[in-house]
């Protein structure tokens, strides 16, 4: 593993992370259901998630996009996997800012973690057109081409690179290519508050685009427990 000096507070977390979060996590950090996954899906930012894979293998239909895809299949996995040893470092030094619900220690999430880039990995070297090289804020895709398209750990999560109005230039492309979107999380990385999200929501809405915040069952991020919804059915 690498020293964490470089993960202390004050350097937070370097280069944007290409993760690997596994269907299981996706469903819980956006409440999916069955029915859900039965839709037209897009995944974005896919990173080296595990998620379109494993959709697919289980009959369902599933895209991702990232602009990683740029780069070939093993140098993706080879990212994948220097992002995992740089998050399991930021984890080590920033420990109050994890819960360790859903993962039992930092083994549990190497492990699992590290199983969806190799699920990622063979998925896409099998079936790259299921991965679309695409950078937001805009994307390669027709109006409402999918049911729903699900948004995690870029928006609001690297609110110190991207701004206002970057993320609400996104989120109007993602409403535009999908008929439903959620994000999660809705908090920076290192910080269980986003002081930017009353604006957004609001701008949103004045955009013809309300949205509704729930709580989910998941938290790693402490404080990342709330996921945003364009569109789709109201909650129950
Ligand atoms: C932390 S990963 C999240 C991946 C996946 N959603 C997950 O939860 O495992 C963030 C991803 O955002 C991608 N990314 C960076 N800038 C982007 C942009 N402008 N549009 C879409 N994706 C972008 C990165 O390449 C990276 O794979």
């Amino acid at each position: 593993m690498p020293e964490t000096d470089e993960f202390r507070p004050e350097n937070r977390i370097g280069a944007i992370l290409v993760s690997s979060r596994s269907l299981d996590e996706y469903r819980r950090m956006f409440a999916l259901t069955d029915g859900d996954l039965a839709g037209r899906l897009l995944d974005c930012p896919g990173g080296a998630a595990g998620f379109t894979a494993e959709v697919n293998a289980a009959g369902g239909t599933a895209v991702a996009c990232d602009p990683v895809y740029a780069h070939p299949v093993e140098q993706v996995r080879a990212t994948a996997l220097e992002s995992l040893r740089r998050g399991y470092a930021y984890h080590q030094a920033n420990p109050d800012e994890y819960v360790w619900t859903y993962f039992r220690d930092p083994e549990h999430y190497l492990r699992a973690r590290t199983g969806s880039v190799e699920l990622f990995a063979r998925d896409r070297g099998a079936h790259p057109e299921n991965y679309v090289e695409a950078a937001l804020p805009e994307l390669p895709f027709a109006d409402g081409q999918f049911d729903l398209v699900l948004s995690s750990h870029l928006l609001f999560s690297y609110a110190d690179r991207y701004d206002r109005e970057f993320h609400l230039a996104s989120l109007r492309e993602l409403a535009r290519v999908g008929r439903e979107v959620r994000v999660f999380p809705l908090v920076p990385m290192g910080s269980a508050e986003n002081p930017e999200l009353a604006a957004v929501r609001a701008e949103l809405a004045a955009a013809g685009l309300p949205t509704t915040v729930r709580r989910v069952g998941y938290e790693f991020q402490r404080g990342g427990d709330t996921m945003m919804t364009i569109g789709g059915e109201p909650p129950a």
